[in-house]
């Protein structure tokens, strides 16, 4: 049951009834219905949680990975807006610790730039960019940074 490991937080309801969404998952991604960038984290298998399209506002309770793909035209709008909605809530700022970059290297200039533009604003890395739905190899090598970096993470 690999999608049980990618609950959308919107599943998760919220014992208060609150349109608040906790969630501990180390990683947080938004994809739109497109789905590129959740074909990529269900291929990590990693535990993690989806930004809902629609609805309910997230709060991270741990440290987080984001991935995020790139949107917008003419050098605006290339952070989602749910990103961008759920990043302005400053604990959950306070918790990003690095930047996923998705997008298309056909839009040259701004490949993956909604993580260039996350990373500048919160003073976190961009710990790796791929295209689409990555390959094999990206998914290697993001499953390896990431559990690398949370190793450190835990013994710091
Ligand atoms: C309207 C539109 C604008 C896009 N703009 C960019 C861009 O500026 N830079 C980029 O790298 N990718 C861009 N992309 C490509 C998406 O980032 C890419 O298709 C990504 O995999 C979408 O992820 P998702 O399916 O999870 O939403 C754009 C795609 C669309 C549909």
């Amino acid at each position: 049951m690999p999608n049980a490991m990618l609950a959308t937080a919107a599943d998760a309801g919220n014992a208060d009834g609150s349109d608040l969404l906790d969630t501990n998952e180390r990683l947080i991604y938004f994809s739109s219905s497109s789905g590129n960038t959740h074909r990529f984290v269900e291929k990590l298998g990693l535990p993690a949680t989806r930004l809902p399209l629609a609805g309910q506002q997230v709060r991270a309770g741990s440290p987080f990975v984001l991935v995020v793909p790139t949107y917008g035209a003419d050098g605006k709008g290339h952070v989602p807006p749910k990103v961008v909605r759920f990043l302005n809530d400053p604990a959950n700022r306070a918790r990003l610790t690095g930047v996923i970059g998705a997008g298309n290297t056909n839009f040259h200039d701004t490949y993956g730039v909604a993580a260039d533009i996350i990373a500048a604003k919160c003073g976190v890395p961009v710990l790796y960019k791929f295209e689409l739905m990555g390959t094999p190899e990206d998914v290697t090598r993001v499953r390896e940074g990431l559990e690398e970096l949370w190793r450190r993470q835990s013994k710091s």
